[in-house]
């Protein structure tokens, strides 16, 4: 028993509208179709050529080098990631337009454009050098949705100092542990961040963080909700003082290609956190490239992410992939429900967004909270709409389409990881045509197999793991300090390809439907399910929000499953209602896969960035305590409350 059995039966299609696509970079299937070849068949002279758009103090002469599991790109290159956001743009003639329209979330609204940007950033590189920040040092930045947030990543970026970004959402203990992983000397942080009308201090917490870690030289800290905070003499400075009398002038440094640009930790919701690294050349070109095309990003777009700077989705499609193209990019800095339900939609309106890109998580979020609230505010600027982070339901990706996209915008599901880098699989808007739940094909380039246990290709609608078995510009190099745990994580399930440890298919018209983690593939009665199946079939419920499904050990069938469901605004919880819903997915997907018990619950338990945790839900499930990391659960309380909550 080695394959995932896959129980979809989605089958809408949705071609590219035909307005889209008449303006669109990549216009037609046979277009994709084309460049697609070209780019799996030649890689050296397609990258090559995607390089050559950017801007080179000496042009890569060797473009690729793959020595399983180490890749190298552009090596006998140098660039400066920085400059590409930034001084190109003003050196092109385009410093007046704007690249950051910056939405605090007490109300005010902050415009910079690439002449700003570009003067703010060296002036903050002055600032870096000036206090000591040398290239390859790690400095970490533990900030909020601020604009000094970017302008201390592409500063860092800039001087060739690796930067670690650190979510604001996290505690003083993973902080402390981030600091001691990267070797970090240098915290640049903030007094507190606005979160939902309230200040998240962030200062307490890196000053908790610091009592062990004695490398940390210096903080940098920005003054933005006005608490109070301490600061230590001799080592925290204040952001307002190592500007002082700072100058605009900085002439970026030619990097190597491999310079490591940055670590980030990722989100796992297992074991202790891992540091993956990117280097400056591929990263660079990839998020440029897939931001170009997948995005179809034209001169007058207003562009909106709503991830957080702290995940790598703020770091490749709200900095350097969009800046790279010279985008004007919306930043906002609180949460989607703060004052009102309807917050994104009025700054939707306010900005007249045209491309907007969010998770999975928060569209089910806004089904819950009820369609009154985008129906408040003129959506009609937007032209295209994004989804990441997990594999996204149908019936929540027909709800975005219809009441977030006035069924007019194509949808791109773009299926990528942290190691990634940029996208690796999602429709090109203009010319593949969506099915709801997959992310369609493969990004230029990027060579996408399902495997078998044995190594063998799965064939069509056969689920297997999901492997990328040639490399990638934007592909991690390592992870940090552990180069046996970066073999072991990724290399050595299917020796010499990269593993992703998502379970998939591909269909008969050679789309791939991503299944979820491995790891949370569930066993019922000899049929292995991927849970990301089943909690769509009942979140295609008209009483469904969001779903969760595990699985609890069962003398009968092996595991029997366990559905943690939470329940749209108006709907009352019944006994009926369980049942209806246990009947339903029967129905949906099989007698076999009928949950043995629904449960009911207010919320289900995520990381941070918004990924159902669902092994703590087995444990809780299986009558056990949750053991193990609990420190990127976003809101511990959920937990208790589920266990409160009986069969
Ligand atoms: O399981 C896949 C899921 O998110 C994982 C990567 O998570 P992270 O490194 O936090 O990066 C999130 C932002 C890129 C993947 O292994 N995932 C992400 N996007 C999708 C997805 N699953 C299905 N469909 C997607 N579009």
């Amino acid at each position: 028993m080695t394959t995932i059995k896959s129980v979809s039966k989605e089958s809408r299609v949705f071609d590219p509208p035909a307005a889209f696509a008449e303006r669109a970079r990549v216009g037609s299937r046979a277009r994709y179709d084309e460049l697609y070849r070209r780019s799996v068949e030649d890689p050296e002279g397609f990258w090559a050529e995607q390089a050559r758009e950017l801007h080179w103090f000496r042009e890569p002469t060797t473009i690729r080098q793959w020595d399983p599991p180490f890749a190298k790109w552009f090596e006998d290159g140098t660039t400066n990631l920085a400059y590409n956001c930034l001084d190109r743009h003003v050196a092109e003639g385009r410093g007046d337009k704007t690249a950051f329209i910056w939405e605090g979330e007490p109300g005010e609204t902050l415009t910079l454009s690439y002449a700003e940007l570009t003067r703010e950033v060296r002036r903050f590189a002055n600032a870096l050098l000036g206090a000591g920040v040398a290239q390859g040092d790690r400095v970490v930045i533990y900030m909020g949705m601020v604009p000094e947030a970017a302008i201390a990543m592409l500063a860092c970026a800039r001087i060739g100092a690796v930067h670690s970004v650190i979510f604001g959402g996290f505690a003083a203990d993973a902080v402390r542990d981030r600091i001691l992983d990267a070797g970090a000397t240098t915290v640049i942080t903030q007094d507190g961040a606005w979160r939902r009308g309230k200040v998240v201090e962030l200062k307490a917490q890196v000053d908790k963080a610091l009592e062990s870690c004695p490398e940390v030289a210096r903080t940098i800290v920005l003054r933005r909700t006005g608490n109070e905070i301490t600061m230590a003499v001799g080592r925290d400075l204040e952001w307002a003082d190592v500007l002082e009398g700072v100058s605009d002038e900085h002439e970026a440094p030619a990097l190597a290609a491999e310079h490591p640009l940055f670590i980030l930790y990722t989100s796992g919701t297992t074991g202790t956190p891992k540091g993956v690294l990117h280097t400056t050349g591929g990263y660079m070109v990839g998020t440029y490239v897939t931001s170009k095309y997948v995005f179809d990003l034209r001169d007058d777009d207003v562009y909106w992410c709503t991830a957080d700077v702290g995940w790598i989705t703020g770091h490749s499609y709200i900095v350097y992939g969009p800046l790279a193209n010279g985008a004007t990019v919306v930043m906002y800095e609180g949460a989607p429900n703060h004052p009102g339900l309807d917050r994104f939609w009025e700054i939707v309106a306010k900005h007249r967004v045209t491309i907007f890109y969010t998770a999975p998580t928060a569209i089910r979020a806004f089904i819950k909270w009820g369609d009154e609230h985008p129906g408040k505010h003129d959506l009609g600027s937007l032209r295209l709409l994004g989804t990441v982070g997990e594999p996204i339901n149908p019936e929540a990706w027909i709800w975005y389409r219809r009441v977030i996209g006035g069924d007019r915008c194509p949808i791109i599901d773009t299926w990528w990881q942290t190691e990634t880098g940029g996208i690796m699989m999602s429709p090109l808007p203009g010319a593949i045509a969506a099915k709801p739940g997959s992310c369609t094909l493969p990004f230029f380039g990027v060579s996408p197999k399902i495997l078998r246990e044995d190594g063998s290709e799965a064939g069509p609608n056969e689920g297997g793991y999901l492997v990328i078995d040639q490399p990638w510009p934007s592909m991690l190099r390592t992870v940090w300090g552990n180069e046996e745990r970066f073999r072991k994580g990724y290399f050595s399930r299917f020796p010499g390809k990269y593993f992703t440890g998502d379970g998939a298919r591909r269909d008969e018209d050679g789309y791939f439907w991503v299944m979820g983690r491995v790891d949370d593939v569930v066993n019922v009665s000899g049929h292995r399910l991927g849970t990301a199946e089943l909690e769509s079939a009942l979140v295609a419920h008209p009483a469904v929000a969001e779903a969760a499904v595990v699985a609890r050990p069962d003398e009968l069938t092996g595991q029997a499953l366990v559905a943690f469901v939470t329940l749209k605004g108006t709907v009352t919880p019944s006994a009926e209602l369980k049942k209806a819903l246990a009947d339903h997915v029967g129905e949906e997907i099989g007698k076999f896969a009928r949950p043995a018990s629904v449960r009911f619950a207010d919320a289900v338990p995520k990381t941070r960035s918004g990924k159902i945790m669902r092994r703590l839900l087995a444990e809780l499930a299986a009558g056990k305590e949750p053991a193990g990391d609990v420190t990127t659960l976003e809101d511990i309380s959920v937990l208790a409350k589920l266990r409160g909550e009986d069969e």
